[in-house]
């Protein structure tokens, strides 16, 4: 695999935020960092300055290329805690809840991975949508087919993104077509480790796809992958639907709940990220906060499925935070735009008569979704050393977000106003590892590759 050639010096020029502390502990104005007219210096793919743009502009290397953004917001790039690759194509299918909804619609879409070409169209669409969203991380499940892995994981490779995914291991209650077992899915995502799991910025994540599609034998062999090898992921779902939880008690009679069948095959650790959890008990939420798992909190695909409101103000309790990253959950969420998601987590909230406000918002987005997956002394900041990971945001991208963002009185309100009107179209641009990725306003293609 081709490694990435360091690219020239370059300096962005815009507004900026950042993160600077957790606004679920503290209050949310002091965790909000704002420059006005900053400059981001970026060299060999890091952040290597952030400051003003008059304090720093007399003093950059030889040859640094400036890039401005007038009328923009410079942020850190999007983290997307949990999403289904393969399911790109099958957005919106009707009428139905979580485990109808698999056997009618996920299934039989996802038999189609077994042709590598098909994996790799789909793979190429995904990862150019994600950039259209602003995204530069994300958490990703692949079907049961190791050829939809590599594909996922040659394109994020090619683009230089930093990306979490691994092949679904499946070993009963699916079409034959999708089925594995626990000596092959093991032997699969070993090979699969061996050829992704820290090639430039990608991670394998060993991923059952939940428990009522796994034996316990392959539950176990999942535990086994991650004491065999160093800081590998584990995402699987968790507490989703009620008719899901009670299916899990029936089938793991002997356990003491849905987290504990995983839990007992070594499953819940650092880097391990439960989608969903919206029905998990104090019990499991004390578990997880002590293991430094996480849960991704998916609002457009609870709504969709009818699956439930996720409790995100007591799952962040301070008296035992839990790590909560913001999923869009791709085919069963409804957008792949992290700003779209929010504004469905703000109605969530609302729904449960709690809040959630913007800095809130963009911290679930960047450094708390940075801080769910472990990676948070790498991606979600803009600050020295951090990777060059950024979405540059348009608040005048539609008519609508011009006429309203021109009557915000603070910074916190225009936020929240991207946070409710907002989506791709609100992205002016990705970068990724320092290059320009995605452009929204390039002649021809948008897109482009590094080196
Ligand atoms: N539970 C098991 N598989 C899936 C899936 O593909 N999507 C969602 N939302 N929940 C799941
Ligand atoms: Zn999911």
């Amino acid at each position: 695999m081709a490694a990435h050639p360091a690219p020239a010096p370059k300096a962005l020029r815009g507004a900026a935020i950042s993160m600077r502390g957790d606004p679920f502990a503290q209050e949310p104005r002091h965790c909000l960092l704002h420059e006005a007219d900053a400059l981001v210096l970026i060299e060999g793919g890091r952040i290597t300055r952030f400051g003003p743009f008059h304090a720093l502009r007399d003093d950059l290397p030889v040859g640094t290329e400036l890039v401005e953004y007038p009328d923009a917001i410079l942020c850190p790039g999007f983290v997307d805690a949990h999403v289904h690759y393969p399911q790109l194509g099958m957005i919106g299918a009707h009428g139905a809840q979580l485990l109808q909804w698999l056997e009618r619609y996920t299934f039989p879409t996802e038999a189609r991975f077994a042709d590598p070409a098909h994996c790799t169209a789909v793979a190429q669409a995904f990862l150019r949508e994600l950039l259209r969203a602003g995204t530069t991380t994300a958490a990703v499940y692949c079907t049961v087919h190791p050829q939809s892995a590599d594909a996922f994981f040659a394109e994020s490779h090619r683009f230089n993104t930093r990306m979490v995914a691994g092949k679904v291991l499946m070993d009963r209650h699916a079409p034959a077509a999708l089925l594995d077992t626990a000596q092959r899915g093991f032997d699969e995502s070993e090979a699969l480790i061996r050829r992704w799991h820290g090639v430039g910025r990608q991670h394998y994540g060993v991923t059952p796809r939940f428990a009522p599609t796994s034996t316990e034998a392959q539950l176990d062999a999942a535990g086994a992958l991650l004491r065999a090898h160093s800081d590998l992921f584990l995402q699987t779902h968790l507490s989703e639907n009620r008719e899901e939880v009670a299916w899990v008690r029936e089938l793991f009679p002997h356990c003491d709940g849905y987290l504990d069948v995983y839990a007992r095959a070594g499953l819940v650790g650092p880097r391990a990220v439960f989608g969903h959890g919206i029905h998990v008990t104090e019990a499991e939420l004390c578990t997880c906060h002590g293991a430094g798992a996480a849960l991704a909190h998916c609002p457009t695909s609870n709504l969709f499925l009818g699956s439930g409101l996720f409790r995100l103000m007591d799952t962040l309790d301070p008296r035992r935070p839990v790590r909560v990253g913001l999923g869009t959950d791709v085919g069963a969420g409804t957008s792949l735009s992290q700003l779209r998601t929010l504004g469905e987590a703000y109605k969530v909230s609302q729904l449960l008569g709690r809040g959630l406000d913007a800095v809130q918002g963009f911290f679930l987005a960047t450094s708390g979704g940075a801080r769910a997956l472990h990676l948070d002394d790498r991606i979600g900041r803009l600050a020295p050393g951090y990777d060059a990971d950024l979405v540059v945001l348009d608040p005048g991208a539609t008519p609508l977000l011009r006429f309203r963002t021109a009557r915000c009185d603070s910074l916190e309100e225009l936020l929240f106003v991207l946070m409710t009107l907002g989506d791709e179209r609100a992205v002016r641009a990705t970068w990724a590892g320092g290059h320009c990725v995605y452009d929204r306003d390039r002649e021809g293609e948008p897109f482009s590759c590094p080196g």
